[in-house]
């Protein structure tokens, strides 16, 4: 079991910097429910960041993590618990976010090459949570689609540096959903914020 998290990192993983849409105001509910609760909160939005594709291994072993991403590495070790959000897009996060994901978790921050090619995780004793939107019902994703975007992200990228656990949040039908449902869907991410979970 993990404690519940005290600080909390929420990376909004939206490609479009206009910061409108459903992803955003989720990200927002959510800190809003933690600061309530006296958690301390910090944000990164990816589509404000300034990053290029990583090109190469040497690139990702070697070279110096641009500035941004720098700082979003600092971000990412000052927090108990990481909450990150996207819409689904074809099938899987953005690429932008994808992206992010290469440049921050490079060799010697996030992890380090161990025996036989199992990693020496450095991101140990911190959770995790996944927030995904689609347009899809999140049951056929889950069942007919086996949900491997989410999956590669829990399972590849975020316990393979130590997150754990790291847990998920399916919302489906988004463009179709009432008014009623929409305010049940932004309550129940607003009590995770207030439970740091
Ligand atoms: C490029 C693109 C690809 C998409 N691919 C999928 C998909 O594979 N499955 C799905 O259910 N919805 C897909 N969608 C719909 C988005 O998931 C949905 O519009 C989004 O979750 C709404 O969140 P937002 O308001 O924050 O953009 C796609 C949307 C775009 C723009």
């Amino acid at each position: 079991m993990s404690h519940p998290a005290r600080t909390i990192l929420i990376l909004n993983g939206h490609p479009d910097p206009a910061r409108k849409g459903l992803c955003h105001a989720l990200a927002d509910t959510y800190a809003d429910g933690a600061q309530q609760a006296g958690r301390s909160v910090r944000r990164l939005d990816v589509a404000a960041l300034d990053f290029s594709f990583l090109r190469s291994q040497s690139e990702f072993e070697k070279a110096a993590p641009p500035p941004d991403i720098a700082a979003a590495q600092d971000d990412i070790k000052w927090a108990d618990h990481l909450v990150v959000i996207f819409p689904l897009w074809l099938g899987d996060m953005p690429a932008l976010l994808k992206a992010f994901f290469e440049q921050a978790l490079r060799p010697g921050f996030a992890f380090d090459y161990g025996a036989k090619g199992l990693p020496i995780m450095h991101l140990k004793g911190k959770s995790a949570r996944i927030i995904v939107t689609m347009g899809m019902p999140a049951f056929v994703y889950r069942w007919y689609f086996r949900a491997h975007g989410v999956k590669n992200l829990k399972r590849n990228i975020l316990r393979f540096v130590g997150f754990s656990p790291v847990r998920d949040t399916l919302l489906g039908s988004v463009g179709t959903l009432g008014k009623e449902t929409v305010g049940k869907v932004f309550e129940g991410v607003r009590t995770l914020g207030r439970r740091g979970l």
